[in-house]
């Protein structure tokens, strides 16, 4: 197929990570009517700009610059391309015309639509589904979670090869170590794809028994980890920076270069916390990813405070809740989150300054929920303040004196516990500190090294 904006080879070449955003797009009343009365996610009767939107976030999410962005509606069944004839000519001349690298078609493509549009584009194609994979290929951290996506996208990947290569099926003859004699180069691609699941397949099972191994060797982490959760397009990402960009912490070059998403934070107490920013909830997950999206929310485990962020403004925000909470619970089935999940979770409403005063009144008066604007950053401090009292209900306080020398010793509670009482004396420093049992361990053997150290120096302890 040639479209009539010129071949591929007349234009500039395309700019690296430029993209289409394409929304084809079914009128709700054909959607309902197609449905015949069964239940439908409320996503698909949502306005077409903000689905078009949503999935022009999700590509930006994973670095690429939406340059053109368009709603399709649909009229009638195309099995060759999905969208119709002048659709899909216009989408040639803006993949021209803005140099696209890769099209986002934001709907569920057969493998021979994204083929023939890849043909009349001279462009990628790749579908919600394909989108996604990347997006939790880009964020997966443990290796149970790349396993995970990396069996998704095989799987993906399978499916394409066999309906789009069927008729391109050829012969390889006898020769060749990977297919037997008259294998086709189909049949040996696909037994290798089926060959890679098996193993890792085998490989999941292996890393899932040694899950607890992997969760004590994360525990080393020395602060409490508070993870971010949440939809996306809710705001962790604008939270997350809006709470941390105040101060580059020392503590923050433990993590820097291996993870972006995580940061030190300092609370009001001084206490130190590792702040993790996770992979959004997306509406309409396609079926088969929903094991690779679990996957990415391992580091939930892990955390000690869960901050579940929520765009209040939204119109699907209840359903968006209910949904996050689905999730999360239907890990505990599985062994991947404890039962009492639900007690570190602290419910962020965000975006309040896009709600009516009395609306964000009302709300600011709900209990156990934390009202901010992560964008006007109103409200942070209380948000801070809540994330210090939760670390520290049910904790014990010790009553710790130190020599005025022991300036090392004396940072490290401050930056490990919370502080609630000092007395200066003239040779000694008495405090009362809040401390879990494993920190005040900590703390005496750091401070029995020390001594040891000082004394063999023989220089004042620190
Ligand atoms: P993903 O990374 O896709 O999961 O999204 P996210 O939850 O990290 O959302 P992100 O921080 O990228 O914010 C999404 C959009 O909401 C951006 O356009 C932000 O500018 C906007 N936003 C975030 N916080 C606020 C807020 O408090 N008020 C308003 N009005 N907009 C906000």
């Amino acid at each position: 197929m040639r479209s009539g904006a010129g071949s591929a080879e007349e234009r500039l070449p395309p700019e690296p990570n430029t993209a289409a955003v394409i929304l084809p797009w079914q009128r709700p009343e054909s959607v309902l009517a197609a449905a015949e009365g069964a239940e439908l996610p409320p996503a698909l009767l949502r306005p077409a700009e903000a689905r078009l939107e949503e999935a022009a976030a999700l590509a930006r999410s994973i670095g690429l610059t939406v340059a053109w962005k368009g709603v399709l509606p649909q009229r009638g069944r195309r099995p060759a391309t999905l969208l119709g004839s002048g659709q899909v000519e216009s989408v040639a001349s803006a993949v021209k015309l803005h140099r696209i690298a890769v099209a986002v078609v934001d709907s569920q493509l057969t493998p021979v639509q994204q083929r023939n549009l890849e043909k009349a584009w001279g462009c990628k194609v790749i579908d919600r589904t394909g989108l996604i994979l990347e997006i939790f290929g880009a964020r997966a951290r443990t290796r149970e979670g790349a396993l995970q996506v990396e069996l998704a996208h095989l799987a993906y990947q399978r499916t394409r090869l066999v309906r789009s290569w069927t008729h391109l099926e050829r012969q390889r003859g006898g020769f060749g170590f990977l297919g037997g004699p008259g294998e086709s180069q189909i049949e040996i691609d696909r037994r290798l794809i089926g060959e890679r699941i098996a193993r890792l397949r085998r490989e999941l099972e292996e890393v899932r028994r040694t899950r607890s191994l992997h969760r004590g060797a994360r525990k080393r982490v020395p602060y409490p980890v508070v993870a971010l959760v949440g939809y996306t397009n809710a705001g962790k990402s604008t939270l997350f920076n809006a709470l941390t960009d105040a101060e580059v912490l020392a503590e923050d070059q433990l993590f820097a270069t291996l993870d972006p998403t995580m940061r030190a934070l300092r609370l009001p107490s001084g206490r130190t916390v590792i702040l993790s920013d996770t992979v959004g909830f997306i509406s309409e997950l396609p079926h088969e990813l929903v094991a690779a999206f679990r996957a990415t929310l391992e580091e939930v485990a892990e955390a000690d405070i869960i901050l579940h962020v929520r765009d209040v403004a939204h119109p699907d925000s209840a359903a968006q809740r209910a949904d996050v909470l689905a999730v999360l619970d239907s890990m505990v089935k599985d062994g991947a989150l404890d039962p009492a999940w639900g007690e570190r979770v602290i419910e962020v409403l965000n975006k309040s300054d896009l709600l009516a005063d009395d609306a964000r009144e009302s709300l600011a008066r709900q209990k156990g929920v934390v009202l901010v604007s992560a964008l006007n950053r109103a409200g942070l401090d209380s948000l801070k303040a809540a994330i210090d009292s939760r670390l520290s209900a049910g904790l014990p306080v010790h009553r710790i004196s130190l020599n005025p020398a022991e300036g090392a010793a004396l940072a490290w509670l401050y930056a490990h516990g919370e502080v609630l009482d000092r007395r200066d004396g003239a040779d000694s420093i008495h405090l009362a500190v809040r401390l879990s049992e494993d920190d005040r361990a900590r703390f005496e053997s750091r401070r029995v090294r020390a001594a040891r150290e000082a004394l063999e120096q023989g220089s004042p302890r620190g």
